[in-house]
């Protein structure tokens, strides 16, 4: 375990690689087509990962440029789920019940396609979507979302605070950890939060990766996987407080995390978690030794499969071309002739071919036709939906999972 040359960016102490991938694509840069000058001039950087033992968060160390990243290129768009939809509008209602609707407004940072923030403007309720990526914010405003084009940092929370006022709520989910300047957003959310607001931040949760071996949560983007105890350290120095946590099973395990800048009585459940991160030694460097080995030995089990089912003569496909995946195919060398395509249903997606792996995207209506004989469930955060979904379509594969070990399912 080499201590790295860098400083977390949570505590400034010094972070320890435990991870280098060496050089990946950016999750969800999909190529438009395949050629010499394409292939050649792809974008790559050195991924490396490191753990800081002071604030147990885990973070890439060398993060590329955020506008290589977030662009009017931006391939995630949220409201291809059903799942999360239903799980937003929860959010929605609950949230709802904290405003008041003459006065407030709710701000979300990363408003992707408006998935969330759709809830609120149908019902009339103030609201404000930031979001640095164009052609999602062109989405959102389709669905009729109030929604402005920047990233969100102090400079921006000055101008929505002259516009708008402070935010009784604001809400961050699955975007905090592609911020690489952490400090700059708690920064600007102490700015713009009133004093008797509410912050919630949802995103994977640490001890669940650790739990499930899914270092693919962890890419280009994913620039940071929080525990209760990095976020508090990190959000104390700018006087916001953590007083309560709630934990889905979305994206392989989420924690929603609840701030205000009062000091509100900390719930049992917050302590739980405290604890149960304690106990999980999320500060001691083992750990995360344990997990990399955990990592690598999923990556080659895959590799192995894939490779002895090609040699049969088998048609292997993947279904989702998630930005996951791109983590674990780069790695694992698992490519376009090993794979014959990926299905997925996201338009922006299809027709692309994976960063790196050059895998083509079809179309997810061709599955039931194509019918490959083993299909790789690269979205394994979604199998329910997708399973369900393919058995009413009488689609024939056999599913392959590979986290957090490798399973074949006969689902047909
Ligand atoms: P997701 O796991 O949400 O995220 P990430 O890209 O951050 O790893 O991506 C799920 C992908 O799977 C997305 O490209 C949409 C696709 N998908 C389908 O094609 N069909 C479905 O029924 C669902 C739920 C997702
Ligand atoms: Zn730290």
């Amino acid at each position: 375990m080499n201590k790295s040359d860098c400083l977390c960016r949570v505590c400034s102490s010094t972070i320890s690689d435990i991870f280098d991938f060496g050089n990946m694509p950016i999750a969800n840069n999909l190529m438009p087509v395949i050629n010499d000058t394409y292939t050649k001039n792809e974008y790559k950087y050195n991924m490396k990962i490191g753990v800081c033992i002071n604030c147990s968060s885990l973070q890439i160390v060398n993060v590329p440029e955020k506008e290589l990243m977030f662009n009017n290129q931006y391939a995630y768009f949220a409201s291809q789920s059903e799942f999360m939809k239903s799980h937003f509008e929860k959010l929605g209602n609950k949230v709802m019940q904290l405003m008041d609707k003459e006065k407030d407004y709710i701000l979300e940072i990363g408003s992707n396609d408006g998935i969330f923030l759709k809830y609120f403007a149908d019902k009339q309720y103030k609201h404000l979507g930031v979001d640095a990526s164009e052609n999602v914010v062109e989405t959102a405003k389709k669905n009729g979302v109030n929604a402005l084009c920047s990233f969100f940092d102090e400079e921006t929370s000055i101008e929505i605070n002259n516009k708008y006022g402070k935010a009784k709520i604001i809400v961050i989910t699955n975007t905090m950890h592609h911020i690489e300047n952490c400090q700059e957003v708690a920064k600007g959310i102490n700015n713009i939060l009133a004093e008797d607001g509410t912050l919630i931040i949802e995103d994977p949760y640490l001890l669940d990766m650790y739990k499930i071996g899914s270092i693919e949560q962890v890419y280009a983007e994913h620039n940071f996987i929080w525990s209760l105890h990095s976020y508090k350290t990190l959000f104390e120095k700018h006087s916001i407080k953590l007083f309560d946590v709630e934990h889905f099973d979305t994206h392989g395990g989420s924690m929603r995390y609840y701030f205000s800048k009062q000091n509100l009585n900390k719930t049992s459940t917050m302590q739980e978690y405290i604890n149960l991160e304690l106990n999980n030694k999320i500060f001691d460097i083992n750990t995360f030794i344990k997990f990399q080995e955990n990592c690598i030995n999923i990556s080659k089990e895959l590799y192995n499969f894939v490779v002895s089912k090609s040699k049969e003569g088998k048609i292997i496909a993947g279904y989702g071309a998630t930005a996951k995946s791109a983590t674990t195919l780069n790695y694992s060398n698992i490519d376009k002739n090993l794979i014959s395509c990926i299905y997925d249903s996201t338009p922006f997606k299809i027709g692309k071919y994976t960063p790196g792996t050059h895998i083509e995207i079809k179309d997810a209506k061709l599955f039931t036709k194509d019918s490959p004989d083993y299909t790789i469930l690269f979205a394994w955060n979604h199998k329910k939906e997708i399973i369900e979904k393919e058995k009413n379509n009488k689609s024939k594969t056999i599913w392959v999972e590979y986290i957090p070990e490798l399973k074949l399912t006969y689902e047909n």
